[in-house]
């Protein structure tokens, strides 16, 4: 079945449209400073019809892939599930990602690994040293061909229609007109290695060896990337060749002793039943070929691929409905076709988020969810980390309320008096616990400070069963607090999210029956959040 060359029905070009509309916005806000836009301005950038980027931004509002805030729109950490569907069904990633590291370490360069993506190479790996003038690319850019070390490995492999669509795009871009690729492809060829000499940019000197797939063609390049106060390119191809050469050895085998799995039944997010849900819910303003698009696109994070009706059961969709999203996403490029049956995701849908959103910091991820907290609830609300025997906020909006709790980021507070600090210590295994409760000497600082090691005990292990802590008026006089857990992919403490309030206006009760079922929400949506932003990216986890 080749569907890149089936020709869509009426219903199917819809769907193509639609979902194309839905991800120009998304590719618009990719590029734009910190994923944010005004929507006016993505009205400008993308062309489409104010009514349209309206219903665009709320569908993936509702998917919880963006935010609108005011008149903004902001990708939402969350849309790294995209890239990370491509990234975990494809075995590259895990054949290469130990060699790439070790690699790093060998020759204290940084390493890089790209695929081919049309006329451009797609970073899959990026393992960067870290240096004063490091140029650092990101999982998910595309480095053109002409101007990069990989373009003239994979130029190789290059069809008629792939070299028109260059020659058309280096015509239009007179940045672009940089070194010949057909000649650096040929020198590359001979040699079975390529150079970038500060093609891609003054003082980067790179160079590539191809990995191969079983048949020639070439399966990704490999790259060691130096600074010109560090080497020649000359110099950097000596220092590094032969084990770069090594190192695409290891994961050429690496590649052949892994047999894809059929495809793992990973529930996608995205049911047909969840969708139907927020038809209801938006109405005319739920663009169903976008929300559909992305749930196949996400269920198709199994390695080697599903056949049309795996993706039909995975999603809850009418085999036909399935077919339709798959043919939109395979006519945008999106999806590909093994073998006669099997649809898998291309390094395109890297382009969607990817790059910027592999950047956040933890500070970034939790900190609109506080603030939508704050907006429920008129208290100040934070998370905070373990430190030692203290906890440190890492994160934190203030009250709108004239009398607020006034503690910044990088505040550090003893753990035992605070509610935070009781959850993180919940959070610890049995004997860590044990050990922190002997040794601590806690000091009063109010008449109600818990101090004795059996009460600090009684009151952790009430915030381990119940999942929240409730502290009255012991860290200081007026103060009361509640928190709650936020845990990693693996279900691990990693934070926890507090409301502070004063005692006069909100005591224990209010904060229990009022707070704590908007304060667990808050903890559910970071974890979401967290969970899309630190699969490939342990930098995004609170430290
Ligand atoms: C990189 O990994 O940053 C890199 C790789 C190849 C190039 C340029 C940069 O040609």
């Amino acid at each position: 079945m080749q569907v890149s060359a089936t020709t869509p029905g009426r219903a199917a070009g819809e769907s193509v449209a639609t979902l194309e509309r839905g991800l120009a916005v998304v590719r618009a806000l990719t590029a734009a400073p910190s994923t944010r836009m005004r929507r006016s301005d993505l009205v400008r950038s993308t062309g489409l019809a104010r009514a349209t980027v309206d219903r665009v931004t709320r569908t993936l509002a509702h998917l919880g892939y963006l935010r609108i805030e005011d008149q903004d729109a902001v990708l939402a950490p969350r849309l790294s599930e995209l890239g990370n569907a491509y990234l975990a069904a494809d075995p590259l990633t895990d054949a290469a990602d130990a060699p790439v590291l070790r690699l790093a370490d060998e020759l204290d360069e940084s390493v890089s690994v790209c695929v081919p993506d049309g006329d451009g190479a797609r970073f899959v790996i990026q393992c960067p040293r870290r240096r004063a003038m490091a140029v650092t690319f990101h999982v998910g850019d595309l480095l053109p061909a002409e101007r990069c070390a990989p373009g003239a490995l994979f130029a190789a492999d290059w069809d008629e229609g792939t070299w028109r669509r260059h020659r058309e795009r280096v015509a239009a871009d007179p940045a672009a007109d940089r070194g010949d690729v057909a000649v650096r492809a040929a020198r590359a060829r001979r040699s079975g290695w390529a150079v970038d000499d500060q093609l891609v940019e003054p003082g980067l000197v790179a160079v590539a060896v191809p990995v191969h797939r079983a048949d020639g063609r070439v399966r990704c390049a490999v790259s060691v990337v130096s600074h010109t106060s560090r080497h020649t390119a000359d110099s950097l191809a000596e220092h590094a060749l032969p084990r770069l050469r090594a190192c695409a050895d290891t994961i050429t085998e690496a590649l052949a002793g892994r047999v894809p799995e059929p495809s793992q039944t990973t529930p996608p997010r995205l049911r047909a039943d969840a969708l139907r849900a927020a038809k209801e819910e938006l109405g005319a303003d739920f663009l169903q070929s976008l929300a559909r698009g992305l749930a196949v696109l996400t269920c198709l994070r199994a390695p080697g691929g599903r056949t049309l009706s795996e993706v039909a059961e995975a999603t809850g969709l009418a085999r036909a409905t399935a077919r339709r999203s798959l043919l939109a996403l395979a006519q945008l490029g999106y999806v590909a076709t093994v073998g006669e049956r099997r649809f898998t995701l291309t390094p395109r849908v890297l382009e969607l988020g990817h790059a910027p959103l592999s950047r956040l910091t933890f500070e970034r991820i939790a900190t609109p969810h506080l603030a939508d907290l704050v907006r429920r609830v008129h208290d100040s609300a934070s998370v905070s980390v373990l430190d030692g025997d203290d906890i440190r906020y890492v994160a934190r909006v203030a009250t709108t309320r004239i009398i607020g709790v006034d503690l910044g980021v990088g505040t550090r507070l003893p753990a035992h008096p605070t509610s935070m600090g009781r959850v993180l210590l919940a959070g610890l295994a049995p004997e860590d616990l044990a050990d922190r409760l002997d040794r601590a000497a806690p000091e009063p600082l109010t008449r109600r400070t818990r101090t004795s090691p059996e009460d600090l005990a009684a009151a952790v292990e009430e915030a381990r069963r119940s999942g929240y802590a409730l502290v009255d008026q012991e860290l200081e006089d007026g103060l009361c607090s509640i928190a709650v857990p936020v845990r990693d992919r693996s279900g691990r403490v990693v934070a926890a999210v507090n409301v502070a309030a004063h005692a006069a206006q909100r005591g224990a009760d209010s904060l229990r029956e009022e707070v704590l079922p908007d304060l667990r929400e808050a903890a559910g949506r970071i974890e979401v959040d967290l969970a899309a932003a630190s699969e490939r990216n342990p930098g995004a986890l609170p430290r």
